[in-house]
């Protein structure tokens, strides 16, 4: 009963507020994984042009797969973490041999590829294919443990395994895609790490966090 109410209110502020991203309007199974991999340490603002430049380069696989790698790192450079792209080569290369080319819809395939991990490969096919397939990234530690007033740092391994736990529990079935994107969503507009905006959150709710006036103290530190 609480699931569905948290999922519609949540799926609701998601079909306002979403922002209006170039993936979103065409997300192919390549535009998310391109997407996801930049979005990974790096804020979408930054993201937008390294994005818009890729796609211009490189429109598929089989361009990514036959480009040097030094024209790679000309459009990496200033994103960082470089060890991300060397990482897509690799896997486009693959794609092109093992995979004829086709981004692969099956779950273990896609986790086989290089720099591909439960993250990616959750999202990926979430999203292009609304497979149910949780995600679990910065956002949704967050949203999530303060859904469930989880103090435990969100990367203990218990914690970890809970979070997977509950995010796979809370998808719909059909629309994880959607679901999954609102969370993350949530997570990069209100749900902020340092004074959330809990007066326009749709679940504010259902949030054992904000019932407890304990947005300060979840997501729990690491403790050492
Ligand atoms: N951060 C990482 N991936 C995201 C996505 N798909 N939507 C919103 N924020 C994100």
């Amino acid at each position: 009963r609480w699931r569905s109410e948290l999922r519609r209110k949540l799926l609701d502020w998601f079909s306002v507020h979403a922002r209006v991203l170039p993936w979103r309007s065409d997300p192919t199974p390549y535009h998310v994984w391109v997407s996801e991999i930049m979005l990974q340490q790096t804020q979408v603002a930054t993201v937008l042009p390294y994005y818009q430049r890729w796609m211009e380069s490189f429109p598929s696989v089989a361009e990514l797969a036959a480009a040097e790698e030094s024209e790679l790192m000309r459009h990496w450079e200033g994103l960082g973490y470089y060890r991300r792209v060397r990482s897509m080569h690799a896997a486009a290369k693959k794609i092109m041999t093992d995979h004829d080319g086709r981004f692969p819809v099956d779950y273990d395939q896609v986790l086989a590829l290089p720099g591909v991990g439960r993250y990616t490969a959750g999202a990926v096919l979430s999203i292009s294919s609304d497979a149910k397939l949780p995600v679990l990234e910065g956002n949704t530690q967050r949203v999530y443990s303060r859904w469930i007033a989880l103090r435990t740092s969100p990367t203990e391994n218990a914690a970890n395994k809970l979070l997977w736990e509950l995010a796979t529990r809370m998808l719909p079935r059909r629309g994880s895609g959607q679901f999954n994107q609102a969370a993350m969503e949530l997570g990069a507009l209100v749900c902020l790490p340092k004074q959330p905006k809990c007066d326009e959150c749709p679940v504010k709710s259902h949030c054992r966090t904000a019932e407890l006036q304990l947005q300060s103290e979840i997501p729990g530190k690491i403790k050492r």
